[in-house]
């Protein structure tokens, strides 16, 4: 775990700043009425550059759908994202879309966002392609760079995602993310597939990748250990709203709602064992 929730210094800008997020969606029903489900119910928070934020909750508690609206993949029903101090909700379309790179989503399932007909290194120029800052010898170089930056070996250019491990495809998804310089890394579960160990190793990559370069990560998970090693906040949903947020430690020691205890309770016991802040 973290020990200082750096960045929270009081004359600092927040990087994102949400408030009073609604996401209504329309639900089928048997009776053929239509009725409404509300996915996001007043969701406020703030993240200071270089943190991390984990939001944890159950499953169906909102937690994609506020990714989503974070990474403009979706529109809010009503409520504000202040990014740097701009309502995103309310850019047209052609200043968001200078806004969209600097938010990049990473979900649980890399093959769903890397194309398996593209090698290695086609997946990682196409955002630079899309970008046409640079040519073409310098985004090779760019390639190398990021796969050496996330801990894979240049040798993998050629090869496509489906040879990859879990693993291996994961940090290929956090290079392709990072190739686009963003400011705000919105992590979807995107650890929940890997076996332990290798957990881990992208845990610790995500946080040498916070020290060197500064990133700001919204991680999101059911999983409170792996919360609470990451993050510097913890924010509970349930049912669409936040029901408890807190530093970290503070949310493993004093867990306040019922949602918290589940998901503690939810914590292997040899892994809760390790959590400096739990009280067994
Ligand atoms: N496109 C959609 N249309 C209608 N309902 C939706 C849509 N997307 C999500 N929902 C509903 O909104 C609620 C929140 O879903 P969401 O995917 O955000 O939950 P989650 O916390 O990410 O769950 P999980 O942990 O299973 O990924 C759920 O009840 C879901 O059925
Ligand atoms: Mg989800």
């Amino acid at each position: 775990m973290k020990i200082e929730a750096s960045g929270s210094g009081q004359n600092m800008q927040p990087l994102l700043k949400v408030e009073n997020l609604l996401k209504r969606y329309a639900k089928g029903s048997l009776t053929g009425a239509r009725e409404e489900l509300l996915a996001l119910d007043g969701v406020s928070f703030t993240i200071f550059p270089g943190t991390t934020l984990a939001v944890v909750g159950e499953s169906g508690s909102g937690k994609s759908t506020l990714a989503s609206c974070l990474a403009c993949l979706e529109s809010p029903t009503t409520g504000n994202i202040w990014f740097e101090g701009k309502d995103i909700v309310k850019l047209g379309e052609r200043a968001r879309r200078q806004v969209r790179p600097q938010i990049q989503l990473i979900f649980q399932d890399p093959a769903s966002s890397l194309n398996p007909r593209w090698s290695v290194l086609e997946i990682l120029v196409e955002p630079l392609i899309l970008q046409r800052k640079f040519k073409h010898e310098e985004m090779k170089q760019r390639a190398n760079f990021l796969l050496v930056r996330v801990g894979l070996s240049p040798d993998i250019v050629e090869q496509l995602p489906t040879e990859l491990s879990g693993g291996q495809r994961q940090r290929l998804a956090i290079a392709r993310a990072l190739s686009l310089e963003p400011k705000l890394l919105i992590l979807d579960e995107a650890l929940s597939a890997l076996d332990c160990s290798v957990q881990a190793q992208i845990a610790n990559l995500l946080m040498e990748l916070q020290s060197s370069l500064g990133m700001t990560y919204l991680f999101i998970t059911h999983d409170l250990a792996m919360a609470a090693y990451l993050a510097d906040e913890i924010a509970v949903m349930n049912r669409g709203r936040i029901v408890e947020q807190g530093p970290a430690e503070k949310i493993l020691k004093q867990p306040q709602h019922e949602t918290t205890l589940r998901l503690l309770a939810a914590v292997p016991r040899i892994t809760r064992a390790a959590l400096p802040a739990v009280e067994q």
